[in-house]
């Protein structure tokens, strides 16, 4: 079976080169490892302070731009967090940078931290609304009054190029009593019931109202993580890796504002359809699709896809949770024509027993991914 072109063109380059100790599979092998284990930069700045005579050249270059993604993620998230912050003072809310961000945080997508006063919260959704920051369903959820009282940070999501996520943490009200901190309910818990916190007593009496409220919102939490789309600057490489050609057929399950099925058409000429289960998403995906005139090549289903129900699909992209790329490789696998591929793009590790072709790490200046690719 042909190797990806992606993987060939960077193999071709190896070819030509010395043969060296830590060739360009291995340090490719190390990359995606590290952007797994969220320690990229540290791995990739390892290999760049290897003898250059021991890793060749095309090994550099990648480490090197992993390195360079770090460092521009990093710059972007500091500097939008600054400003963001100059604008909160203007308006009167005292705002300070959060310390505590976490590795996936700094290395993966755009996650802004802000830290503001209790008594400021309303205030400072406004103005993060008025930038273009909405609060993202299924992400914040229960009655603001509850949530204000019980938690201690809200979520609101930003949605362009880059999906930018901005954290706003406050102080919690402090529990003394133990009584009412027996009481209080997890935000998750408050989401799916939607009760007002006065009446949270009852849920001593209704615990298993209470035990269903956690299993939906468990359920939640893996399926409706918040929309984050592929970085614009991503899904020239991730498309090139797919190998498309204008005869192929691609679908995107889970296509979002429907970017990839539109890059992917007007790029190779292909056909593309592109499900998503948000209606919000998939009308504005559609939308995207008609502002650039390529109905005649771009379909969008507003919907669910639990299983392949089109027969002349050759390349399937997900990026999706773990979880539902794991329930949906193996009857893709069966379904699919020979010679057909997958993508599957992801920060996260894959399970043991999905085992891709191949995967090969990608970087830019707005995001890093480990791309899969199952060829049928
Ligand atoms: C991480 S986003 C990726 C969007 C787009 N594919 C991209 O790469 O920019 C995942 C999207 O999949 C949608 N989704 C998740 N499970 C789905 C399913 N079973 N059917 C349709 N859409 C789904 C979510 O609503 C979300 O918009």
């Amino acid at each position: 079976m042909d190797a990806p072109v992606a993987i060939a063109k960077l193999d071709a380059g190896l070819a030509s080169i010395w043969p060296c100790k830590l060739a360009l599979d291995e340090v490719r092998k190390l990359l995606a490892l590290a952007v797994h284990a969220q320690l990229a930069r540290k791995t990739a700045e390892a290999i760049l302070t290897l003898d250059h005579t021991c890793v060749c050249e095309e090994s550099i270059r990648l480490a090197q731009s992993a390195v360079d993604a770090c460092q521009s993620i990093s710059d972007y998230s500091s500097s939008a967090q600054d400003k963001l912050g100059e604008v909160f003072e203007r308006q009167g809310v005292k705002a300070c940078q959060s310390q505590k961000k976490t590795k996936l945080a700094e290395l993966q997508h755009q996650q802004l931290f802000i830290r503001i006063g209790r008594d400021k919260i309303d205030q400072a959704i406004e103005i993060a609304t008025t930038n273009g920051f909405y609060k993202a369903h299924n992400i914040s959820g229960a009655n603001w009054e509850c949530y204000k009282r019980f938690n201690k940070r809200i979520d609101l999501i930003k949605r362009d190029d880059v999906t930018t996520r901005l954290r706003l943490a406050w102080h919690p009200n402090k529990v003394y009593n133990r009584i009412p901190q027996f009481l209080r309910p997890a935000t998750k818990s408050v989401e799916p019931i939607r009760l007002s916190a006065k009446l949270w007593w009852i849920s001593l009496l209704t615990s298993p109202i209470f035990s269903l409220a956690k299993k939906r919102s468990r359920q939640d939490k893996q399926t409706d993580w918040p929309f984050l789309g592929t970085p614009m600057e991503l899904i020239p490489s991730l498309l090139e890796f797919a190998n498309i050609t204008p005869s192929d057929t691609l679908l995107d399950i889970g296509c979002g504002d429907g970017r990839i099925v539109l890059e992917a058409a007007k790029t190779y000429g292909c056909k593309s359809i592109g499900i998503e289960k948000d209606p919000d998403l998939a009308n504005l995906a559609k939308k995207r699709v008609e502002s650039a005139d390529f109905q005649n090549q771009v379909t969008i289903i507003s919907g669910v896809a639990t299983e392949l129900s089109y027969t002349d699909v050759s390349v399937v992209f997900l990026f999706l949770p773990v979880r539902s790329i794991t329930n949906l490789i193996d009857s893709l696998l069966e379904k699919l024509t020979p010679g057909s591929r997958i993508i599957v793009h992801e920060q996260a590790d894959l399970p043991n027993s999905l085992k891709p072709s191949a995967s090969v790490p990608f970087f830019c200046k707005s995001g890093i991914t480990v791309a899969h690719i199952w060829i049928v």
